[in-house]
Parts: C-alpha cells; sequence; structure tokens
C-alpha cells in the first residue's frame, strides 16, 4: 500500500466513524424523551388539571365528581394509610389533636403524577375550621412551585373556615385562588353552583378546563 492509499484508507475511516457515532448518540437522546404514557397520555407540556380530594364521609368526593363533571380533569382520592374513626366523636376528638399538633398522616399515595399538573383543584371537608390532615401531608410532599390551586371545601356551617389561608402557608410559591365552600345539607343540589364558580374563575384567570 502507498503512502497515498493509506491516506485516502485512514481519511474515509475517520467518516465512517463520526457518522456512527452521530448516529448512535441521536438514538440515545431519542430514548431519553419523556414517557408520555406514563401521565395517561399527556407530556409534562401538555397537562392540564387534576381534583385532588379527601373526604371521610363522601360529601367532598361528591364535589369533586361535579366538578370533574363540568372540567374532565384527572382525580385523585387523598387517602391516608390509617382511616379516621366511623366513630364521629372519636373522629373530632382524634382529627383537633392531629391539626394542634400539625401532624401529617401518612398516605396510601401522593398521586402518580400529581407533580405534573399546572393546575391542582384541592378538596377537603372543613375539620376544625381548615384542612384535613391528610390535605395538608399531600401538599407538602408535592412539588407545588408555580402552580395555581383551587381550594374546595365542604362543611356543616363554618364554611372555607381558615383553610384557604392554611393552604397558602403549605404552599407559598403557588398561586391559591378563592376557594368554594359548600354546605354538606346543600351538595345534592350544587352542581349549579358548581359550574357557575368554574366558570367565574375560568373568565377571572384565564384558565380553560377542557
Ligand atoms: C373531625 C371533624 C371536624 C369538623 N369540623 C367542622 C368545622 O369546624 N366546621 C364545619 O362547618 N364543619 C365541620 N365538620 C363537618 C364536615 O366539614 C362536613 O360534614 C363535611 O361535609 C364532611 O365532608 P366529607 O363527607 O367529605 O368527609 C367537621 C367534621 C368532622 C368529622
Amino acid at each position: 500500500m502507498n503512502k497515498f492509499t493509506l491516506i485516502t484508507v485512514v481519511i474515509i475511516s475517520v467518516i465512517l466513524f463520526a457518522g456512527i457515532w452521530v448516529k448512535l448518540n441521536s438514538d440515545t437522546k431519542e430514548s431519553k424523551q419523556p414517557d408520555s404514557s406514563a401521565a395517561g397520555g399527556k407530556t409534562a407540556e401538555m397537562t392540564g388539571v387534576l381534583i385532588a380530594f379527601f373526604s371521610h364521609t363522601g360529601n367532598t368526593r361528591n364535589v369533586a365528581q361535579q366538578i370533574q363533571k363540568e372540567t374532565d380533569a384527572a382525580i385523585f382520592e387523598i387517602q391516608p394509610v390509617d382511616s379516621y374513626p366511623q366513630d364521629y366523636k372519636t373522629c373530632v376528638d382524634q382529627a383537633k389533636k392531629e391539626i394542634n399538633s400539625n401532624f401529617k398522616p401518612k398516605l396510601k399515595s401522593n398521586g402518580e403524577n400529581s407533580d405534573s399538573y399546572d393546575v391542582i383543584f384541592i378538596g377537603s371537608p372543613n375539620w376544625w375550621s381548615t384542612i384535613a390532615p391528610p390535605v395538608a401531608t399531600f401538599l407538602s410532599g408535592s412539588d407545588m412551585k408555580g402552580k395555581t390551586i383551587i381550594p374546595f371545601m365542604t362543611h356543616g356551617g363554618t364554611g372555607l373556615g381558615n383553610s384557604v389561608a392554611d393552604i397558602k402557608k403549605l404552599c407559598p410559591e403557588s398561586t391559591v385562588l378563592d376557594g368554594l365552600a359548600i354546605k354538606a345539607s346543600d351538595i345534592k343540589k350544587s352542581q349549579e353552583k358548581v359550574a357557575k364558580w368554574l366558570k367565574e374563575i375560568s373568565t377571572k384567570n384565564s384558565i380553560g378546563w377542557r
């Protein structure tokens, strides 16, 4: 092999290796794209609205379902590992102790993709004028920075109580909108009220649900 042939072979080899390297590198990058199936077909950029709620006796679940009917949003039930006592007085006493000591009960799950939603409805029964402890656990355990949080509460007479202020304390880097309070005895006929409220916050904050 003369000198000219050797140089030609070296140049062709370098070009071939460079081509293979570029191809392998682009394949690796492609495989690092987010797995859209993990978010039910939605990527982080496309994410929408999540309704996360805790309900002990079903009232807040009913309102969560009313919101879902109007928005088609994803829904997630916040469930503590240890459920609360069925006996009303025992439950009230336990809740009082937990709230006074800032206790955050362990949850069965924090929701697989909760962090990837931009707008989160957060629902809770009014317990001692604030959110129930499992809701505090959920808010503390998820990355709420930069998200819009929309509270809704069901109650026996004292409305939102301190819940919105307490949510703001737990999520200082989120935008927390005005909440909706539905009295337990009004839930069966609250679909219209929910729809009206959703329309108002959608217009006021330029948020689309569907
Ligand atoms: C532990 C506990 C504390 C409560 N504290 C209040 C309260 O401070 N103010 C109020 O209006 N209702 C209070 N209630 C009533 C609930 O907020 C109301 O029944 C609510 O709709 C229950 O929602 P759920 O069915 O989703 O659990 C309390 C209920 C319980 C069990």
